[in-house]
């Protein structure tokens, strides 16, 4: 099988690692991939968004299979540009159409969609500049903090939690007004929940679906969860809190309504998808559908499969997903991201990177770099991702530690204490 990947991250290259193990894998390409990438695979210098540039390619290479990685090209279509062309249709694309791609493209879609099958969610209103006045009251008649969402795509910067009503009155308004640009001309105002967060993920070829290993990821710049939001520092899975009766709620209560719902609907979504939920008084709600692998989740969970992936894309685009064995491994796996200094604001790049030589028993997913001949350099707020294994979270994090502590670049930082709440809550 010839497989095209695309994206250019650390879940792009812990993905095309585990593609590249496949027993049925004969050529590999990711584009625009990273230093990491090319390691396992070839890279090619294709923008993700180009997608006559994608299909020349993949008419060129014999793709059989592509990987969609980015939320960006599956949102824009890139699933029904495809199935549109004769000469790629029949091309297996890992990774929903533009109508099933709404789930993580309009929070107000999600939300409608959530509201209809009586799946747990917070409860919202949908505003525009039509009805600002109803947004206001709405806002009045919930509590602080106060949760405001772009309903479009806004580069992970689009949900804001205010601490006052006043401010978040002011917010919505310049949200309308266009702080997002188009993505915040509709804004979906939510009631704030507490509790803590896990991302658990689903394959479904749009009839049966299976569920992959939950994650923990950890999205704070600084330790303690404190600071700016980053694209995530680290991660954990499995996560304690979730073993036993908590995962059978979330799969009752969230997945099987979620896969009948989008049947019931018409909306045919095959590929990845990825709850982010919240777990409140040991009930799960959903904050978010995404319509991909999450990231850093990812370099924790595709370790821990043990299948064969190419074996469940081929499921999926056959829709025989039922048929198929996914096998996990027990142990405990933890992530920790290394970044550059100033992430996830100003930061230098094309800094050179050592020590990758000397990781032992970890594995390093490549997240931000760049070859430059023998040399491997920073490329991105977000560098390299190094994942271990334990026979519990404590083992797993020290191996991961000892090894990133072998890795250095000028101004590297990551977080250490990765894992740090997850003992109070076991
Ligand atoms: P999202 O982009 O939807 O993942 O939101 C970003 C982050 O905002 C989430 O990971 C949560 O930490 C937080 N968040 C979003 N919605 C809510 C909510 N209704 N209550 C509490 N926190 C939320
Ligand atoms: N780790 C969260 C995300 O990928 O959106």
């Amino acid at each position: 099988m010839n497989v095209l990947v695309l994206g250019s991250g650390g879940r792009e290259h812990a993905v095309s690692w585990k593609i590249s193990q496949s027993s049925q894998i004969d050529k590999l390409f990711i584009a625009p991939g990273n230093a990491g990438t090319n390691q396992v695979g070839t890279n090619v210098d294709i923008d993700v968004d180009d997608f006559e540039a994608i299909r020349d390619f993949c008419i060129e290479q014999k793709i059989d299979t592509v990987f969609i990685g980015p939320e960006g090209p599956l949102v824009n279509g890139i699933v029904d540009f495809f199935q549109a062309d004769k000469a790629v249709k029949h091309i297996a694309m890992i990774g929903p159409n533009k109508e099933a791609a709404q789930l993580e493209g309009s929070k107000d879609f999600a939300k409608k969609f959530m509201k209809k099958h009586n799946i747990p969610t917070a409860k919202y209103l949908t505003v525009t500049n039509e009805n600002i006045e109803e947004g206001i009251s709405f806002l009045e008649s919930l509590k602080a903090p106060y949760v405001l969402k772009a309903d479009g795509l806004a580069s992970g910067k689009g949900v804001l939690i205010l601490k006052s009503l006043k401010e978040a009155q002011t917010e919505l308004k310049s949200m309308l007004s266009g702080k997002f640009g188009d993505a915040s001309a509709k804004v979906v105002i939510e009631e704030f929940l507490k509790g803590v967060e896990l991302s658990v993920f689903v394959i479904t070829d749009g009839v049966s679906y299976k569920i992959l290993p939950e994650a923990k990821d950890y999205k704070r710049i600084g330790e303690g969860d404190t600071g700016l939001n980053t694209g995530g520092m680290g991660a954990v899975s499995p996560v304690p809190f979730a073993a036993g009766g908590f995962i059978d709620k979330v799969e009752n209560q969230i997945i099987i309504p979620t896969i009948k719902g989008l049947k019931t609907d018409g909306i045919d979504y095959r590929g990845f998808i990825f709850f982010g939920l919240i777990n409140v008084k040991n009930d799960p709600y959903v904050i978010e559908y995404n319509c991909r692998l999450g990231d850093p989740e990812t370099e924790v969970v595709i370790p821990r499969l043990k299948s064969d992936l190419l074996e469940l894309f081929e499921g999926v685009s056959s829709q025989t997903l039922s048929e198929r064995d996914v096998e996990f491994d027990d142990r405990v796996a933890t992530a920790v991201m290394m970044v550059s200094g100033g992430y996830p604001e100003k930061y230098d790049k094309e800094k050179s990177i050592s020590g990758l030589n000397n990781v032992f028993d970890s594995l390093v997913f490549h997240a931000g770099t760049k070859q430059d001949g023998p040399a491997i350099l920073t490329d991105g707020g977000r560098v390299l991702c190094v994942t271990s294994f334990g026979k519990n979270q404590f083992r797993s994090l020290e191996k991961t530690y000892e090894n990133v502590a072998k890795i250095t670049f000028d101004k590297a930082y990551y977080r250490k204490d990765i894992g740090f709440d997850l003992e109070e809550i076991q």
